[in-house]
């Protein structure tokens, strides 16, 4: 296959894993760019910039592929020394980094010094052509189904592709909901140039997480994901499970005056980075989208790059082909 992400990226197939907090761990990288995607190291899992540099290395052990690293620049309770992680991302030689959250514009000189390729993941048209404006090399264009931080405006991607896609010049990935091959063909339809994946990802054998975040992701349906953080105007699509909707309820009694204190250690990253080392599933927070509703196995990364790809051309070969007549 190849697009113009593929020849951005040097990968063989456009597929790509997204940053995830907790699970974007050497292994998962390494196994997705192994077998032919991008993988992509979550720079914030990493608890200090040496931790991250070290974690490079122990990718770049585990693969000779590209791989990339996320900077997700959101608001934390602790500062986080952003600069710093860039600049080990910068150092360790990394080609291609996925920015996320905030605007990626303090960071692009230093980005563009070393040569490092900007991937911004955002939810809209206007974030979309701004981030092309700063320079970046490609966007990942995030829909209101994806899991993580859907933004406010709730377009999914059937509208919201399309849409950015007429506005940009730069290369798109789509991202949010997908898991087929079928649905891959359709973003290419759409305008993508390739696709991004969390939660799909999420349920590998090589993801480091519990066996059973696995099999509650394959058990559930797209109904079973949850927005939280709404009245906060800072949206996170997560798994419902018991903490997600008693954090729902709380929201509905409190209305938008509701202040953060009130579900703070409810929702607090170590309960659920706890959640997905030891497999119990209600005791903290943690992300999935609804594309979990299209999840009934739990391959190796290898194994679900080749049936998306080969389930995509068979899609544009046989079924659009034969549309046609
Ligand atoms: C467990 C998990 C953790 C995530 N953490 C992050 C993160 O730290 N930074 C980020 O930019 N996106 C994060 N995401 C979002 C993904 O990178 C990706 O944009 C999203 O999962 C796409 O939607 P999908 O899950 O429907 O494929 C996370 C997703 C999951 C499933």
């Amino acid at each position: 296959m190849k697009t113009r992400i593929t020849e951005l990226l040097g990968i063989r197939y456009p597929i790509v894993q997204g940053g995830m907090q907790n699970v974007g761990y050497a292994e998962l990288a390494a196994a997705v760019s192994n077998a032919g995607g991008l993988g992509i190291i979550t720079g914030l899992t990493q608890p200090t910039p040496e931790d991250l540099d070290k974690e490079i290395r122990r990718c770049k052990e585990m693969t000779d592929k590209p791989f990339g690293v996320n900077l997700t620049i959101l608001p934390t309770i602790k500062p986080v020394p952003y600069e710093e992680y860039a600049r080990v991302i910068c150092e360790a030689g990394i080609g291609v980094v996925e920015t996320a959250g905030r605007n990626p514009e303090p960071f692009m000189p230093l980005f563009q010094q070393y040569g490092v390729k900007v991937v911004h993941k955002c939810t809209s048209v206007r974030h979309a052509i701004k981030a092309e404006k700063v320079g970046v090399a490609a966007v990942s264009v995030d829909g209101f189904e994806c899991a993580g931080h859907p933004g406010e405006d709730d377009i999914p991607n059937l509208v919201l592709l399309p849409a950015a896609a007429a506005k940009l010049s730069i290369p798109m990935l789509a991202s949010g909901g997908i898991g087929t091959g079928a649905q891959m063909a359709a973003c290419l339809a759409l305008g993508a140039d390739g696709i991004n994946m969390g939660t799909r990802f999420l349920a590998t054998k090589e993801a480091p997480v519990h066996e059973n975040i696995k099999q509650a992701i394959v058990a559930a349906s797209e109904l079973d994901t949850a927005l939280i953080f709404r009245p906060l105007r800072n949206t996170a699509r997560v798994y419902r499970n018991k903490v997600a909707s008693r954090v729902n309820e709380i929201e509905r009694e409190q209305g938008a005056q509701m202040e953060f204190g009130l579900i703070q250690d409810m929702v607090a990253g170590a309960k659920g980075k706890v959640a997905l080392s030891d497999g119990d599933v209600d005791y903290g927070i943690w992300t999935s989208g609804m594309v979990q509703g299209l999840i009934n196995d739990i391959p190796t990364c290898e194994a679900l790059i080749e049936n998306i790809v080969s389930e995509c051309r068979q899609v544009i070969q046989e079924r659009m082909t034969a549309l046609m007549g």
